[in-house]
């Protein structure tokens, strides 16, 4: 577990405190409305701790969307502040830059223009840095989400301030941790689409844990290496000798599933079948885990006292492949066991079926928490770690 400080080792009293916080939230088609504001609200609770101990002063920073050092309008904090100003029932002053920018003393709750509208942020410009660090006495990192990010906000703030975890920081890494050194039986479930860009993450996982059950697209592409047949199910043909050499490495921790959702396409109202493995008809393709496959991995799940579960099981977004995902979901929020649901699409598909609040954990970083999971160095955790040694 990574030492660094924590808001309890500070007085906050009648300080500015500067807060990078991850408001990166997912927008509407057309970049209009805020179509999903958890993170927002998963920020609150340092928000609402750093104004009960007195705070003078809270200025907020963060990214949205990946604007590449231009100024877009539609990516301007604006919606941001408007959502957090409701949720806080408080006044919140949006600046119209992240620099140079006078914070009015009067004003409580400051929120800084997007840091991404500056390239300097990305290129971990250090005067860039210095200046952002001008808006605080003290810097919280907030931001679990981009911490894998070695960003001027993110690594270059704690050069120049004393600082510290946010609680959603701590809780994300105390949660996470608990997956990185777990107790036994540990199983993870993997079900995402691609074996490459997750391959580090899932070596680790099959290393470390007990067993692995998998599903999502990414299943088709160990069955299609396996010699099955899978239809026109989705095969990711250059993942297919990466799938064979962690079977090699990990055949007997790997569990597949043994029947199929299978439908012509992936569209609402699609006519769907269930079928077994080896019965896969060469004209459909696999869009969800069967209900035989569901009780078996229940089964399985039961043994364990550990879950980590990264990726969702089937089409979760289309009711009529949206069984596997579901009541594996049931089973885990009631189920007495740890359970740290991964960021990004699980995340979704948990909120989505309103069981977020009852499983241990459900983090809010997509890459992050595939990062730390793979115990990869995440750069904001270390430049907290290096600022202990500083101040
Ligand atoms: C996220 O949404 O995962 C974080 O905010 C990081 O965003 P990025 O991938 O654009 O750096």
């Amino acid at each position: 577990m990574p030492e660094f400080k924590t808001l309890k080792d500070f007085d906050i009293k009648d300080k500015r405190v500067l807060v990078r916080c991850d408001f990166n939230v997912p927008l509407d088609d057309k970049e209009e409305h805020i179509d999903d504001d958890w993170k927002i609200r998963k920020s609150l609770p340092t928000i609402q701790y750093l104004l009960d101990k007195g705070a003078k002063q809270i200025v907020l920073m963060s990214h949205l969307g990946r604007p590449k050092g231009e100024i877009v309008d539609n990516l301007k904090m604006n919606k941001v502040a408007d959502r957090l100003a409701e949720l806080l029932g408080q006044p919140i002053l949006k600046l119209n830059d992240c620099i140079d920018e006078e914070a009015p003393e009067d004003e409580r709750i400051i929120l800084l223009e997007n840091l991404r509208f500056h390239s300097a942020e990305k290129d971990s410009n250090e005067h860039f840095a210095k200046a952002l660090s001008e808006y605080g006495e003290i810097f919280v990192n907030d931001a679990f989400g981009t911490c894998h990010r070695a960003h001027a906000s993110v690594v270059g703030v704690p050069k120049f301030l004393p600082s510290c975890a946010g609680l959603l920081l701590e809780d994300e890494i105390k949660h996470l941790s608990s997956v990185v050194d777990p107790e036994r039986p540990a199983c993870a479930i993997l079900g995402f689409a691609k074996i490459a860009s997750k391959f580090g993450m899932m070596r680790k996982l099959f290393e470390k844990l007990d067993f692995v059950l998998m599903g999502g697209a990414v299943v088709f592409t160990f069955l299609k290496a396996k010699g099955f047949e899978v239809g026109k199910s989705k095969v990711e043909e250059d993942d297919i000798q990466l799938a064979k050499d962690l079977m090699i490495d990990f055949e007997d921790k790997i569990i597949f599933p043994s029947d199929f959702v299978v439908a012509d396409r992936m569209e609402e109202g699609a006519k769907t079948k269930t079928v077994g493995i080896a019965d896969f008809p060469i004209d459909k393709m696999g869009l969800d885990i069967g209900p035989e496959s569901v009780s078996f991995f229940i089964e399985k799940l039961s043994e364990a006292k550990t879950v980590v579960w990264n990726g969702p099981l089937g089409v979760f977004e289309i009711e009529e492949f949206s069984n596997g995902t579901r009541e594996i979901a049931e089973y885990l929020a009631d189920a007495d066991k740890t359970v740290v649901i991964g960021g990004g699409e699980t995340s979704e598909a948990i909120r989505k079926f309103k069981l977020d609040s009852k499983m241990t954990w459900v983090s809010t970083g997509g890459g992050a928490s595939m990062d730390y999971l793979e115990d990869k160095e995440l750069p904001g955790i270390t430049a907290l770690e290096e600022n202990t040694l500083r101040f």
